[in-house]
């Protein structure tokens, strides 16, 4: 396994995710150090950095150093940053922006590839980010599983009911379009060439050519593997605090538990491929 030079990285859980130290994100990063993080990144699915003071213009050119960012597809940018979105709560409002366990953008024909998220204000407590690993949600399958799931695609959709609820009141009108995109049920990562579970609570509504009565029995015995405690770790926030993560091999839910209390959060996707 590579080893990091420029670099700490300690994981914060057996099978997903890693905190790293050592970098400021707010200055120009070298090659070495972009590409150990992008290693880090492969490796742990998500990555963490505490203590960074970004503006948005440096959060962009971090993003940039990654990969191509990329507009999010309902929520209209910040002023002078189109990719950037910010991803707040207030204390009057109830709903968190994407409070269901997903990965970004599956109702497009390429997903984003991954996206940063950076805490400006965070509840005193609570508003924490859990995080899955869909290697590891595959693995566990039985070998019969894997081998039917691996013949089936799945439709995914921006508007199934309870994530599209969790942007409504956030959501510009003239991007209120019903985006649906068909992907493998298993995808293939490609850069590690290992196999994942790719269906998502959020958007995916049902396997291709079957119907969604067909198909709920066993998405939602799937949805149930995928965020088993097993393959999580959970991230608490601070300001500060910036989350990096493979949006191809993991999953996300942000938890709601901080009813009455800010949080702010700058948010910036990368483009991705189509999945194979
Ligand atoms: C998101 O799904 O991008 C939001 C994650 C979070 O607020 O923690």
């Amino acid at each position: 396994m590579k080893k990091f030079a420029h670099i700490k990285v300690k994981p914060v859980s057996p099978n997903i995710g890693a905190e790293i130290t050592g970098v400021r994100l707010a200055e120009p990063l070298s090659a070495d150090v972009v590409d150990e993080i992008n290693g880090a990144l492969i490796r742990f699915l998500v990555i963490f950095f505490r203590d960074q003071s970004l503006t948005l213009e440096q959060l962009q050119r971090v993003a940039s150093q990654f990969g191509k960012p990329t507009p999010y597809p309902f929520i209209d940018g910040l002023d002078g940053f189109p990719e950037i979105i910010e991803v707040l709560k207030l204390p009057g409002e109830t709903e968190n922006f994407g409070g269901v366990w997903h990965s970004d953008t599956t109702y497009l024909e390429s997903p984003s590839m991954g996206a940063m998220l950076y805490a400006v204000e965070v509840p005193e407590a609570g508003g924490d980010t859990l995080f899955a690993n869909m290697y590891s949600a595959y693995q566990q399958l039985s070998e019969g599983m894997q081998d039917l799931l691996v013949t089936l695609s799945a439709v995914n959709d921006a508007d199934k009911s309870e994530i599209a609820q969790s942007r409504i009141h956030r959501m510009s009108n003239s991007q209120q379009k019903n985006l649906r995109a068909i992907h493998p049920v298993i995808r293939t990562h490609p850069e590690t060439s290992k196999k994942l579970l790719y269906v998502n609570r959020a958007h995916t509504t049902r396997f291709d050519r079957m119907t969604r009565s067909e198909s709920e029995g066993l998405l939602n015995y799937l949805f149930d593997i995928q965020s088993r405690p097993e393959h999580c770790c959970r991230f608490h926030w601070q300001a500060g605090s910036l989350a990096f993560w493979d949006n191809r091999a993991c999953q996300h839910y942000p938890v709601n538990d901080y009813q009455g209390q800010k949080r702010l959060m700058y948010r910036i996707s990368l483009a991705g491929n189509k999945p194979f």
